[in-house]
């Protein structure tokens, strides 16, 4: 979902190497150092990952593989070749459970209850081997490419007079469109290495977020407000999300680059995906 977003925008920019799993495993580590040696990449951007947040918990090796091992593939070829890492992570790297009224910064220990989190932190700890990397902490991502929130909300909708949605969980919505935005800032603007927390501006609920995309896009199904206990109760199978996912921009705001809110880029996306139907 982000990775053909951002590859189609940076080859207006950019000389740009794309690869898919099918082009390039990053489990396969003598693969992905010869591909950095034929490519000599200035920057090297890592949007793969094993995203099934419930598929991470059965399938653990194949996850810790993909989200963990792999990326210390990228950061060897990355150091290798000079390159800068820009590697995509996760609010699931933090356990979620801070009081809804505070804001997760970079600098709090992650200490993540889920396995994609797990591995995502791996991940994490493997991109900073490249020396010059940047870890980009995004969440609720959602773009016209894939599967996502927005997309199964619109689909629900089309048959059903209620939905009802969980109201306790906190977060930011965030497009990928924003998300190559912020790439293509920290590529032009190259800050001080770390980790930038990487969302739309601006924090909601999942059931006020759904709120927002029937609004926008003129649909009259009605939202009704659960709690996750509720949520649970109906569904004893799914797997606990976090209530508190709310990131904090302060870093990259201070780097001089400013997400929109969350209802604009919202918008903005609404626009393309309900003119592609
Ligand atoms: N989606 C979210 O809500 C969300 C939230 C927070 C963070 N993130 C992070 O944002 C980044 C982008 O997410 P996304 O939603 O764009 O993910 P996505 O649509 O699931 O794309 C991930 C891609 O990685 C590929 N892949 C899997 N294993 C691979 C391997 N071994 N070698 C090469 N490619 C492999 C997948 O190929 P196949 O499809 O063929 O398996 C898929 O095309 C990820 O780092 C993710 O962890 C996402």
């Amino acid at each position: 979902m982000l990775g053909g977003e951002l590859k189609e925008r940076l080859e207006k920019i950019y000389d740009v190497t794309g690869t898919t799993l099918v082009t390039l495993d990053i489990c396969d580590r003598e693969a992905v150092l010869a591909k950095a040696r034929e490519v000599k990449p200035y920057f090297i951007i890592n949007c793969a990952a094993y995203t099934n947040v419930d598929g991470c918990e059965v399938n653990t090796d194949l996850a810790m593989a993909v989200n963990g091992t792999a990326v210390a593939n990228i950061a060897e070829a990355a150091r290798e070749n000079d390159a800068t890492f820009i590697h995509i992570s996760t609010d699931y790297v933090f356990p979620g459970n801070l009081p809804v009224d505070q804001i997760y910064t970079e600098d709090m220990e992650p200490a993540p209850v889920s396995a994609y989190g797990r591995t995502k932190l791996v991940g994490e700890e493997n991109a900073a081997k490249a020396g010059k990397y940047y870890i980009l902490r995004t969440a609720w991502l959602y773009g016209l490419g894939g599967k996502n929130f927005v997309k199964t909300m619109l689909r629900l909708s089309q048959d059903r007079d209620e939905l009802t949605v969980v109201d306790d969980q906190h977060g930011s919505p965030t497009s990928t469109t924003t998300l190559c935005k912020i790439i293509e800032a920290i590529m032009e603007k190259e800050p001080e290495y770390g980790v930038y927390h990487s969302t739309n501006e601006g924090f909601t609920t999942w059931c006020k977020f759904t709120r927002k995309i029937f609004e926008l896009a003129g649909i009259s199904t009605n939202v009704k407000a659960i709690t996750s206990k509720e949520y649970k109760e109906m569904y004893p199978q799914s797997s606990d999300r976090p209530s508190n996912s709310k990131l904090s921009k302060e870093k990259l705001k201070a780097a001089g680059i400013v997400p929109v809110q969350w209802e604009v880029a919202l918008e903005e996306y609404l626009k393309e995906e309900l003119k592609e139907n």
